[in-house]
C-alpha cells in the first residue's frame, strides 16, 4: 500500500465514524509562541481542548504537517542516524473534543489497524499510562490484547507526569495520559519491547499513539482539569507505511525511495543505500515546507532552525562530493510527490527553489575551508588520543574550534557536531557556549555600538553629505538618547546620541573611523548657545547616523535645528590615510602578488593599519619598493573618481570587492591613482593630499596574515623630523657627523672587541700568578690533594683553565673551583687519574651544584655545573673536603 493510500483510507475512516476532515495548518502555529513548530496533529485545536475556541464539529480527523526540529520535541540529531527518525513528517490523527473518550478511540484505532490495514494482531502491542487502569481494562477485556504485549509505563521520567506515557505539546498547555501502540518487526530486527532496557532498537516500533486530554498544563507546572476529556491520537504515516510495505526502515518506504533517488542523482552517488542520501532526502522535506510555509532562513529561531536544516544537507551533499549547489534540485521531485496532498507546497515550487539555491551558494563558499579546519582538528585530536590511549568517548573537539566554524565558516554547532559524531568524537558544548559568550560580552563592552542597534529608531534616515561638506548650516534632529533610551531632550552636561536628518559626519564603517566634532547653534539662531561636542560618529542603523557625546552648553530638543560642523582637521588626516591605504593595497598586490588580499583595515586620524594574506615577512627591499610605488602615485596627483553603479558592472570595470563582506546592489566605485575599489569611505581630492607616504611597522598578526602600520602628510614628517633627531643626537654622542655614524660605529665596536681581548689575557695571567696561592690550599685527605676555592670574576673558560693547571701541580688531587658572575654561579671540578676511579667529578660538581641551587655533571675527571645563590657558595665549597673523606 502506498503512503498516499494509507493517508486516504485513514482520514475516510475517520470520515466514516463522523468526524470532519480537517486541512493541515501551517507548520507555524498561529499565535502560538510557546511552540516553535507544529509538533502533533493536535496545535491547531489546541484552544478547542482548551475550551477557548469552538467548531462546528465535535470529531476532526486530519493529515498534518509536522516538524520536529528544535524545542521540545526535537529528533534533528538522530536523523541518519536510526530508521524512524525525522525533521519532517505526517501524522495521522483523529480527534474528539468532549465528545468520545478512552473505549471508543481504542476500539476505532484496533479496528483501523487489525481490519482497514489488515495487521495480524499478534505483531501489535501497547503501553497504557501506569495508573490508568480504564485504559488497561478496556485494551485486555474489550480488545482482548494478551496481559503479556501489554505493558504499563509509570513516570520513567525522573517527575510526576514525566513519562513516555503522558504526552504534552510543550511546556505548557494540553496534556494528558497515553496509551501507545507498538508493532514488532519480528526478531531478525534488534530491539526489546517498550518498556524493556533495549526498547530503543528498532524492532518494536510506536506507530500511534493514543492520547487522553485531561488537563491543561501552566507555567508554574499546576494541572487543571480540562472543560471536558477530549481525543487527540498520532500515526507517524512514514512509519505505519513501513510496516504496511513490509520494511523495516521509514526511509524504505516509497515516499522516501523517490527522494532517495533524486538525491542519489542530484550527488552522483550510484550506492542509494548511502545513509547521507537520506539524510538529505529528509531534510529537502522540512526545508521545502518550512519555507512554503513562510520561514526565511537567518540567524535565529525558527529561521536558525530552517538554515541549521539546510546546512545539514549541504554537508551531507559535500561529504558526497558536491562542491556546487545541489539541493534545490530536488525540490521538484518533492513536488511531484507531495504536492497532490499539500498544494500549498506546489503554488510555492519556484520561490522554495529559489531560496533554497541562495542559501546554497552562501554556504558553499565557506564549507570547504571549514571543513578543512575540522578536519585538520580532529586528525590532530585523534592523533593525540590514540598516542596517551585515550577512550574513544572521552575524546572532545575544543570549543573554541566549534565556535570559530560557527563565527567564521557558518558551521552550526550540531553540523560540527555531525560531523564529529561521525568520527567519534564529542563536542565540547559547554565550552563552545562560554566561547559564544565571551564575544557577546565583547560586543557588549565595544558598548555604543551594540547598544545603537538596540535604540530601537524608527524615524527618517539620515541623508549623509560628508563627501562634499565637512559643515551643513541647519540639520533636524530626529532622535535623542540619553543612556540608551529614547528622550525628548538633552540637558547640558548629559552625555547621548543625536541623530540628525542630515550630517557631514562619517559614521565609523569600512575600517574608517567615525569623525568628531561639533553641533550647534545653527546660523538662523536656532538651538541657542549651544555646543554639543561630537566625540565619536557611528550608524545607529544600516543609514541612520548617530553622533555620540557631550553637551556642554545648551539644551537640544527634538525637531531644533543645529549647524553640524565636522572637525576638519582630523577629518583630512583620517582621508590622507584612507586613500594611502587604497594606493598601499594595490603596490601590494604589484610587489608581492596577486594573492594578497585585504583581512582587516583600521584608519583613523594617526595611521592607517593594513592586515593581508602573505606567507612570509616583508623584506627590507620589497618595504622600500612599495613605499616608492606609492610615492610615485601621491606624486601623480591624479584626481579621486567616485561613481555609484550596480554592483556587477563595478566587478565587471575590474574594481577591487573585499571577500565576505556584504554590498548592496549599488556600490560606490573608487578610483585614486593606480587603484580601483568599492568604498564607501572619505577620500582626499587628489592623490598629492596624501603627502609623504612611510611605512613604520611590518610584522605577523596570525598564520599567512602580516600587518602593516603607515602614516601620512604631516604625521610623516613628523616621523621624519623624529628619527633625524635621534640621529643627530647619536652622532653628537660619537662626536661625528651623521654621515660618518656608521663608520663610527664600526671602530668602536672593533676597539671594544680588542679591549675585550687584552681583558681575558690580563684575566689569565692573574689567575696563573694566583695558581701557587690557590695549590697551598689543598689540604690533605690520606694522599688526595684537596682544593676547593672560590675565584671571582673568573668566567668558565678560565675556571676550566686553572682547574687543568692545579691537577698538574697538585697531580694526585680533588679540586673544585668557583665563581660569581652576574649572579650567576658557575663550578668546575677536576679529579686527577689517580683518584677517580673512587671519586667522579661529576659527582662532586652535582654536590657543590645542589647546595647552590644548581646541579650539573659531567665526566669522571671533569665537570661544570651553575647555581643561582651566590651567597650559598662559600658554605657549599667548605663541605668539598669531608665529602672527600667519605668517598674515598
Ligand atoms: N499529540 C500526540 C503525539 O504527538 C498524539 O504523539
Amino acid at each position: 500500500m502506498k503512503a498516499a493510500e494509507i493517508r486516504e483510507k485513514f482520514l475516510r475512516f475517520f470520515e466514516s465514524k463522523k468526524h470532519t476532515i480537517v486541512r493541515s495548518s501551517s507548520l507555524i502555529p498561529a499565535n502560538d509562541p510557546t511552540l516553535l513548530f507544529t509538533n502533533s496533529g493536535m496545535v491547531q485545536f489546541k484552544e478547542v481542548f482548551l475550551g477557548t475556541d469552538a467548531r462546528p464539529y465535535v470529531r476532526a480527523t486530519s493529515s498534518q504537517r509536522c516538524v520536529r526540529a528544535g524545542g521540545k520535541h526535537n529528533d534533528l540529531e538522530n536523523v541518519g542516524y536510526t530508521a524512524r527518525h525525522h525533521t519532517f513528517f505526517e501524522m495521522l490523527g483523529n480527534f474528539s473534543f468532549g465528545d468520545y473518550f478512552k473505549r471508543e478511540a481504542i476500539q476505532s484505532a484496533w479496528q483501523l489497524l487489525t481490519q482497514v490495514y489488515q495487521l495480524p494482531p499478534e505483531k501489535l502491542w501497547v503501553t497504557v499510562y501506569q495508573e490508568d487502569d480504564e485504559a488497561y481494562q478496556i485494551w485486555a477485556q474489550e480488545i482482548g490484547v494478551p496481559a503479556a504485549r501489554i505493558v504499563r509505563i509509570g513516570d520513567n521520567k525522573g517527575a510526576r507526569y514525566a513519562s513516555d506515557n503522558f504526552w504534552q505539546m510543550a511546556d505548557t498547555g494540553p496534556c494528558g495520559p497515553c496509551s501507545e501502540i507498538f508493532y514488532d518487526h519480528g526478531p531478525e530486527v534488534d530491539g526489546g519491547p517498550p518498556g524493556s532496557p533495549d526498547e530503543d532498537g528498532d524492532r518494536y516500533i510506536e506507530i500511534w499513539n493514543l492520547v487522553f486530554m485531561q488537563y491543561n498544563r501552566d507555567q508554574q507546572g499546576v494541572m487543571t482539569p480540562l472543560p471536558k476529556p477530549c481525543v487527540d491520537t498520532g500515526m507517524g504515516l512514514e512509519r505505519i507505511a513501513a510496516v504496511l510495505q513490509n520494511v523495516h526502515s521509514n526511509y524504505a518506504i516509497d515516499l522516501f525511495q523517490v527522494l532517495i533517488r533524486a538525491a542519489a542523482r542530484e550527488t552522483g552517488v550510484p550506492d542509494i543505500k548511502n545513509n547521507s542520501l537520506k539524510v538529505i532526502a529528509d531534510h529537502i522535506r522540512a526545508c521545502a515546507f518550512l519555507i512554503t510555509d513562510g520561514v526565511i532562513a537567518s540567524n535565529e529561531g525558527r529561521g536558525y532552525v530552517l538554515r541549521r536544516i539546510i546546512r545539514r544537507a549541504i554537508r551531507h551533499g559535500y561529504k558526497l562530493g558536491c562542491v556546487q549547489p545541489f539541493f534545490h534540485k530536488l525540490v521538484q521531485d518533492l513536488v511531484a510527490e507531495m504536492g497532490s496532498a499539500y498544494p500549498e507546497l506546489s503554488a510555492a515550487q519556484e520561490r522554495v527553489t529559489d531560496v533554497l539555491r541562495q542559501e546554497e551558494e552562501r554556504f558553499f563558499e565557506t564549507i570547504s575551508h571549514g571543513m578543512q579546519l575540522l578536519e585538520t582538528a580532529l586528525n590532530e585530536l585523534q592523533a593525540n588520543a590514540a598516542s596517551v590511549q585515550a577512550q574513544p568517548d572521552s575524546i572532545a573537539l575544543a570549543g573554541e574550534i566549534a565556535f570559530k566554524l560557527h563565527d567564521t565558516y557558518g558551521f552550526p554547532l550540531d553540523l560540527t557536531a555531525d560531523v564529529c559524531r561521525e568520527r567519534g568524537v564529542q563536542v565540547d558544548a559547554a565550552a563552545f557556549d562560554a566561547a559564544m559568550q565571551r564575544q557577546r560580552e565583547q560586543a557588549r563592552a565595544a558598548g555604543k555600538f551594540n547598544l545603537s542597534s538596540a535604540l530601537g529608531y524608527s524615524g527618517t534616515k539620515t541623508l549623509f553629505k560628508g563627501y562634499e561638506a565637512l559643515n551643513i548650516a541647519e540639520a533636524r534632529i530626529t532622535a535623542l538618547y540619553l543612556d540608551g533610551v529614547s528622550s525628548p531632550r538633552l540637558q547640558a552636561g548629559q552625555s547621548g546620541i543625536v541623530v540628525l536628518d542630515a550630517t557631514p559626519f562619517y559614521a565609523e564603517s569600512g575600517g574608517q573611523a567615525g569623525d568628531q566634532g561639533t553641533l550647534m547653534q545653527s546660523s538662523a539662531g536656532q538651538a541657542e548657545g549651544v555646543h554639543f561636542v561630537v566625540t565619536d560618529t557611528a550608524k545607529i542603523q544600516a543609514e541612520v547616523i548617530g553622533h555620540h557625546g557631550l553637551l556642554e552648553q545648551g539644551e537640544l530638543k527634538l525637531g531644533d535645528v543645529v549647524q553640524a560642523v565636522v572637525n576638519s582637521q582630523r577629518r583630512l588626516h583620517i582621508m590622507r590615510n584612507h586613500s594611502a591605504t587604497h594606493l598601499l593595497h594595490k603596490a601590494l598586490r604589484d610587489v608581492l602578488g596577486e594573492h594578497v588580499q585585504q583581512r582587516g583595515s583600521l584608519v583613523d586620524a594617526d595611521k592607517t593599519r593594513f592586515d593581508f594574506s602573505h606567507h612570509a615577512p616583508l623584506s627590507q627591499a620589497e618595504i622600500q619598493s612599495i613605499e616608492t610605488i606609492v610615492n610615485a602615485e601621491i606624486l601623480r596627483n591624479a584626481p579621486t573618481q567616485a561613481q555609484t553603479m550596480a554592483y556587477d558592472d563595478a566587478l565587471k570595470s575590474g574594481a577591487m570587492a573585499l571577500f565576505g563582506e556584504k554590498y548592496s546592489d549599488q556600490v560606490r566605485v573608487l578610483e585614486i591613482g593606480f587603484s580601483r575599489e568599492l568604498c564607501g569611505g572619505t577620500h582626499v581630492a587628489r592623490t598629492g593630499d596624501i603627502g609623504l607616504f612611510k611605512i613604520v611597522f611590518e610584522g605577523g598578526v596570525a598564520a599567512g596574515i602580516r600587518r602593516i602600520e603607515a602614516i601620512t602628510g604631516v604625521q610623516a614628517l613628523h616621523f621624519v623630523q623624529a628619527l633625524d633627531e635621534r640621529i643627530s643626537s647619536a652622532a653628537d654622542l660619537l662626536k661625528a657627523q651623521p654621515a660618518e655614524l656608521n663608520q663610527r660605529i664600526g671602530q668602536l665596536q672593533e676597539y671594544s672587541k680588542t679591549l675585550e681581548k687584552e681583558l681575558m689575557q690580563l684575566k689569565s695571567r692573574l689567575v696563573g700568578q694566583q695558581l701557587d696561592v690557590l695549590a697551598a690550599l689543598a689540604v690533605k685527605v690520606g694522599e688526595v690533594n684537596v682544593l676547593s676555592a672560590q675565584l671571582d670574576g673568573a668566567d668558565t673558560q678560565i675556571l676550566r683553565e686553572s682547574v687543568d693547571k692545579l691537577k698538574n701541580k697538585l697531580i694526585n688531587a680533588v679540586i673544585v673551583l668557583g665563581s660569581v658572575n652576574s649572579g650567576k654561579v658557575n663550578l668546575i671540578a677536576g679529579v686527577t687519574p689517580q683518584v677517580n676511579s673512587k671519586i667522579k667529578a661529576g659527582a662532586l660538581v652535582n654536590f657543590v651544584a645542589q647546595q647552590v641551587g644548581g646541579k650539573g655533571g659531567g665526566r669522571a675527571d671533569m665537570a661544570q655545573a651553575g647555581g643561582t645563590h651566590p651567597a650559598a657558595l662559600p658554605a657549599a665549597l667548605a663541605t668539598v673536603k669531608e665529602w672527600v673523606e667519605h668517598q674515598l
